[in-house]
């Protein structure tokens, strides 16, 4: 079976903990595709090669560091994230990623309109400003890393402004998207409205 759940939205939505959860739930894979912009991201501020280049040649080892949910990977990867030839060289190991046999779900930025415009369940996951800055300011301080509320809540602001204005693949609700606003859900109350529409879609036969 071939079936694939596109989730974007903006940052600390709640995306990745839907996504992991409905993976969970149906026995998907999961891509959490901001990992591939992080590691790409990363690999050349530090490295100083082009991101074009670290993009074509991202290896395991690459998206297996530890670092890539700090605030300066995520900023490096919104950065690299507006070359188109960043955005081609990573498109196809996400395409034959959504298509891999037992279902599939991945979250990013243009899942739903770029990568798999032809996804079978496609989720938009909002939630406040000061909500998501909350929520990514608990899970960063959690890891005991060095934030305050101020930064995480312009960190976001920042990388919202940018991956929204791009003209590659800009961060943006699919038409045929569900709009699923976290503001006033808990994350499981999120993921139980999730996988009610996924069971919904499978039900009614799409796959
Ligand atoms: O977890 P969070 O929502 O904060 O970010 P992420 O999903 O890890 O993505 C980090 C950055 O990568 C985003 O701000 C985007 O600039 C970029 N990204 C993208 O352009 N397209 C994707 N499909 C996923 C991430």
């Amino acid at each position: 079976m071939i079936f694939t759940v596109a989730i974007d939205g903006p940052a600390a939505a709640g995306k990745g903990t839907i996504a992991r959860a409905v993976a969970d739930a149906f026995g998907f894979v999961h891509l959490d595709t901001g990992t591939l912009y992080r590691a790409v991201g990363l690999k050349a501020a530090e490295t100083g090669l082009d991101a074009v280049d670290v993009a074509k040649a991202l290896t395991a080892t690459d998206l297996d560091r530890d670092d890539l949910r700090t605030p300066i990977a995520a900023q490096s990867a919104s950065r690299v994230a507006v070359i188109p030839e960043v955005r081609d060289a990573l498109l196809q190991f996400q395409r034959d990623f959504a298509r891999r046999t037992g279902g599939a779900v991945l979250d990013g930025r243009d899942i739903g309109t770029v990568i798999c415009p032809n996804a079978d369940v496609k989720l938009y996951v909002t939630a406040s400003d000061a909500v998501r800055a909350e929520r990514r300011y608990q899970e960063l301080a959690a890891k005991g890393m060095d934030v305050t509320l101020e930064t995480v809540a312009k960190d976001l602001a920042v990388r919202d402004a940018r991956d929204a204005a791009r003209q590659a693949a800009p961060m943006v609700a699919a038409d045929d998207a569900l709009l699923l606003d976290t503001t006033k859900l808990s994350i499981d109350a999120a993921v139980a409205k999730a996988v009610a529409h996924i069971k919904t879609r499978i039900e009614q036969g799409r796959v």
